[in-house]
Parts: C-alpha cells; sequence; structure tokens
C-alpha cells in the first residue's frame, strides 16, 4: 500500500499540510500525534502521576485507545468515550510529548499505527513515522519551521480560539521544551530519516507544501 510519511516538530504545519495533501491524493490522513494526546489526556484524568513509568505502565491495560474514522474525521476514543475536541489544547501536547517517552506507551501504540497504513493508502503525521512506524513508506517528508515562527502559528491558532488567552513568549518557551523533549528522548526521536525529503515551510503557505508533496508524491507513483 503506498504510504507518505510526514515527521517534524510541532507547529510546522504538519497537520494542515497532511490534511491538504490527504485530500489531493485521496489519500487517507491519520494524525499520530492525536493518539498520543488521547492516551495522555487519559492517563492524566486517572490522576496518574505521568513523570512515574511505572505508575504510567501499570494503568495502560485499563485504556482502550481506539481510532474510528466519521465523514473522513479522525475520532479519538478511550474506552469508548470521544475525547477528539478535549485533546486539542497546548497543555495536553505536553501530557503527549511526556508520555510518548516511555517505550510501554510506544509499544501499545504502535500496532494501531501499522494497521492503518495496511488497509488504506495513508498519509501519516508524527515524529518517528519514517524512522519507526513506516521505515518502508514510499515517501518521507520532513516539515520544519523555524521555531519563532512556529511559535506565532500556535499562537495564532490558539488565539482564535479564545481571544486575549495566550502568551507568544509563553507558547515560544513550550515549543521550544517540546522540541528539546521530542528530539532527545531515548526511545523514536523525532529526526529526519536518512531518506526523507526535507520541506521548510517558514515561508510557504500550507497549500504550497502540499503542492509540493503532492508532487513528489505522483514522481514516486510513477517511479514504482
Ligand atoms: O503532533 P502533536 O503536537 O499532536 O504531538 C503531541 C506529542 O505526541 C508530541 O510532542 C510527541 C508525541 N508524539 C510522538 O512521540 N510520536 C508521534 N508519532 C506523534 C506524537
Amino acid at each position: 500500500m503506498f504510504a507518505i510519511a510526514l515527521d517534524g516538530p510541532a507547529g510546522a504545519g504538519k497537520s494542515t499540510v497532511a490534511r491538504l495533501t490527504a485530500e489531493k491524493l485521496n489519500m487517507h490522513y491519520v494524525d499520530t500525534g492525536a493518539i498520543y494526546r488521547t492516551l495522555g489526556l487519559a492517563l492524566y484524568r486517572l490522576g496518574v502521576d505521568l513523570e512515574d513509568e511505572k505508575a504510567v505502565e501499570a494503568a495502560l491495560p485499563s485504556l482502550d485507545v481506539a481510532i474510528r474514522y466519521q465523514n473522513d474525521v479522525q475520532h479519538m476514543t478511550v474506552n469508548g468515550e470521544d475525547l477528539t475536541k478535549q485533546i486539542r489544547t497546548q497543555e495536553v501536547g505536553t501530557m503527549a510529548s511526556v508520555t510518548a517517552v516511555y517505550g510501554c506507551v510506544r509499544d501499545k501504540l504502535l500496532s494501531c499505527q501499522r494497521t492503518l497504513a495496511e488497509q488504506y493508502e495513508v498519509i501519516m503525521d508524527g515524529r518517528d513515522i519514517g524512522t519507526v512506524v513506516l521505515p518502508d513508506a514510499e515517501l518521507k517528508i520532513y516539515l520544519t519551521a523555524d521555531v519563532k515562527e512556529r511559535a506565532k502559528r500556535r499562537f495564532l491558532e490558539l488565539e482564535a480560539k479564545n481571544p486575549g488567552t495566550n502568551s507568544l513568549e509563553e507558547i515560544e518557551k513550550q515549543v521550544r521544551e517540546r522540541d528539546e523533549r521530542d528530539m532527545n528522548r531515548a526511545i523514536a526521536p523525532l529526526r529526519k530519516a536518512d531518506d526523507a525529503v526535507e520541506v521548510d515551510t517558514t515561508h510557504m503557505t500550507a497549500d504550497e507544501a502540499a503542492q509540493k508533496i503532492v508532487e513528489l508524491a505522483v514522481q514516486r507513483k510513477n517511479a514504482g
């Protein structure tokens, strides 16, 4: 099955670009960050200390994380409860990043990601898709952008939802901390796969980035 792996740091535009690309190529978009966010939030709600790996590991069997698609929109559930809306905050992003360092968490979430890529032609975004989840993906993209630009994008996104409640400085700090944690963890750190094409979106619109990926995908498909 043809697959595109799309990795990169927080705020590089992965989800918007992946969604646009999926539409243009009629592929299935899988947001793996949402899977980590869902598990992070579920653990937090259980009162588990997220810094305590043993406590996290002990809680995992009680949590059934599932993905389903409704009108082509990815919905995330835990033990049947839909958490799709609740996971889209900066705080839940941090919960995901903190718990994503544990091997037990990554192991639990690996098979559902691979199963989706066996069922559909996917464009899958995350941190370790090209390096670990789909190492044989036909096309790998490493999407990046300057950290200040990424913080500004997150700020505007959050301000659009709750005007006047966000600080650009604070968001930049959180983005830097998240980069640091995601890139320096021992297991499946964020890094560009050797065979990935780097796309820097600092001065690009999401549509331009998607168009570039579409061109690359068409070339790969024709070559294969
Ligand atoms: O892409 P995002 O902001 O929704 O991801 C939230 C966190 O989840 C991210 O900071 C690290 C973790 N994550 C991961 O470790 N591996 C993935 N494939 C996707 C996300």
